[in-house]
């Protein structure tokens, strides 16, 4: 029997969050939200400061979301995530990645430790310059070969935290299957001094293992077959796979299916972090996360960061008509921060059917994107600022940067105030026609030319802030979104885990590849056979 009792549209909350809508949506962010009054302006975990007093709320509104999620069983669900219980009940797994931040005193999975102290020796060992190449050569690069999960959270990591990076390897990242991503990266590189590391869950993704392939050719050409082992390492939960692909099963650091893909830079799929900035610096980007997890563990929902952003997400998607949200973090470093997001958070609540597969009745999860300030406000701005669509934002904020250049450092945080004042308070016809008083033209013309200068304001958005990027606060930004989404895909009913929507385009292209290749025993449809024969005709 389907459960459809679930679904949040059916308790009484829903309701009375449609009424209270109602009720306030001609009232300005400014008349609305009373969320300071209580001292409530900023809420404080993990070294990170999220400041909620330019959102479309006020305490009523925000005590009937709370009630909901309460209704949804939020604070269950959260202990179920945090012991390690089959939240995916999909694929009957959990999704466990809390326990790979725990500090060691805590550790009860052996093959955690085990896994971590793999990953510190290889990054020591790399970075020490005792982990050699074929003829002794000095490793001074290193290629992560993967997609998805096993690139952007890593990628966009080693990014965030580049100050860091000054000694060790270089680490490059090539994740698409465009011959040219590969081989823009490899051309400047030497295959005696560079180690490929092949990343993959599964061991079973055609992007990555093409590219793999291709790299073990290019390395063959310089090294001898002998002398691989030097070359190529891989981080997997198929091993069978990968010894079968010819890695040495030395060379293999373990995954687990407990550990869902896009949740895993804090496993061994992390381990180009490790080499980047020092298995120091990783161990520090755990702790931070671990201090979030914490925090999601025991506050109460009230006050409970993940829940609440979660929690204005359903306001904004459900009830205020948002279908997009970006994020727009003012650090250049933090500048795949988006992308890394999209995947998080589409990958995963991207969904329209309940967990027991009953159809969604109510929007989820939202669009997604954005990326670093200043550069989006010379470019997508004007659309958050005096577009029709109502795009709540989240600003990250390094308050202090990494630079000595303290001058630049607040200019660039002076912009991301500026942004959200402006967007909460937007700027009234009437004071457009103040400024212009005086500039020559004539009233007709002040009055038609006010009308575009104005700016309707109104436009929630959250500043989460913190001192500045380190390992730490990373580690806890990250956590922060994580559960975010979870937090909302338990208000939505959904499995938040698995990603079913991703396997039919990979199901097409196989025939296709195979048309494509010269096999034309497969049937198709009209547009395809005519891109087909585009392509073999060339
Ligand atoms: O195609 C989507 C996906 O399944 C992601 O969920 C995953 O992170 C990515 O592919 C890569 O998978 P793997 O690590 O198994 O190669």
């Amino acid at each position: 029997m389907r459960n459809v009792k679930a679904s949040p549209t059916n308790t009484p909350h829903w309701q009375k969050l449609a009424k209270l809508h109602a009720q306030y949506q001609s009232q300005s962010i400014e008349q609305l939200n009373d969320l300071s009054a209580n001292g409530g302006q900023c809420i404080d975990a993990a070294g990170l400061s999220v400041d909620l007093s330019r959102n479309f709320v006020n305490q009523v509104i925000v005590d009937e979301l709370v009630a909901l999620a309460k209704t949804q069983g939020m604070p269950e669900k959260i202990n179920q995530l945090i012991a390690g219980e089959e939240v995916n009940n999909t694929e009957a797994r959990a999704a466990h990645h809390t326990a790979l931040r725990l500090p060691d005193s805590a550790q009860t999975r052996a093959d955690v430790g085990e896994t971590q102290q793999k990953i510190k020796a290889l990054a020591d060992n790399l970075r020490n310059k005792s982990w050699r190449g074929s003829n002794d050569t000095e490793i001074t690069d290193v290629v992560n070969i993967g997609i998805g999960g096993s690139d952007l959270g890593p990628r966009m990591t080693c990014n965030a935290l580049s100050s860091m990076t000054t000694d060790g390897p270089k680490v490059h990242f090539v994740a698409n299957i465009d011959p040219r991503d590969l081989e823009t990266v490899l051309q400047g590189l030497k295959p005696a001094s560079t180690l490929i590391l092949i990343s993959s869950k599964s061991f079973n993704t055609t992007e990555t293992l093409e590219n793999a392939l291709s790299a073990r050719r290019w390395l063959l050409e310089a090294i001898p077959q002998s002398d691989l082992s030097k070359h190529v390492i891989a981080v997997s939960s198929n091993v069978e796979k990968a010894v079968a692909f010819g890695v040495d099963a030395d060379n293999i650091l373990p995954m687990w299916d407990w550990v869902g893909g896009r949740y895993s830079l804090w496993s061994a799929i992390g381990l180009p972090i490790a080499i980047a900035i020092g298995y120091e610096g990783f161990r520090e980007l755990l702790d931070g996360a671990h201090a979030m997890d914490e925090h999601f563990a025991t506050a109460p929902v009230e006050n409970n960061l993940p829940c609440l952003l979660a929690l204005l997400e359903v306001w904004y998607v459900n009830f205020c008509n948002a279908h997009s949200s970006a994020v727009l973090p003012y650090s250049h470093e933090l500048g795949l921060f988006p992308d890394y997001l999209q995947q998080l958070t589409m990958e995963s609540n991207g969904k329209q059917v309940h967990k027991d597969g009953s159809p969604v009745l109510s929007r989820t999860c939202p669009t997604i994107w954005g990326s670093a300030g200043t550069i989006g406000q010379h470019s997508f701005h004007q659309l958050l600022h005096q577009g029709t669509e109502l795009i709540p934002v989240d600003f990250i904020l390094p308050l202090h940067s990494h630079s000595d250049e303290h001058s630049k450092q607040a200019h660039l945080v002076a912009n991301c105030l500026a942004q959200s004042k402006a967007l909460t308070e937007g700027k009234s016809e009437a004071s457009a026609t103040q400024e212009l008083a005086g500039s020559g033209l004539s009233d007709a013309a002040i009055a038609e030319l006010a009308s575009h200068k104005a700016s309707p304001g109104n436009r929630p958005n959250t500043i989460i802030a913190m001192d500045k990027l380190t390992p730490s606060n990373l580690g806890a930004l990250v956590a922060l979104y994580e559960h975010k989404v979870y937090a909302a895909s338990v208000v939505w009913d959904i499995n938040a885990f698995d990603q079913w929507g991703v396997e039919l385009g990979k199901q097409l292209s196989t025939p296709i590849f195979a048309a494509l290749t010269g096999d034309d025993s497969a049937s198709t449809d009209k547009t395809t056979a005519f891109w087909i024969k585009r392509f073999t005709q060339q």
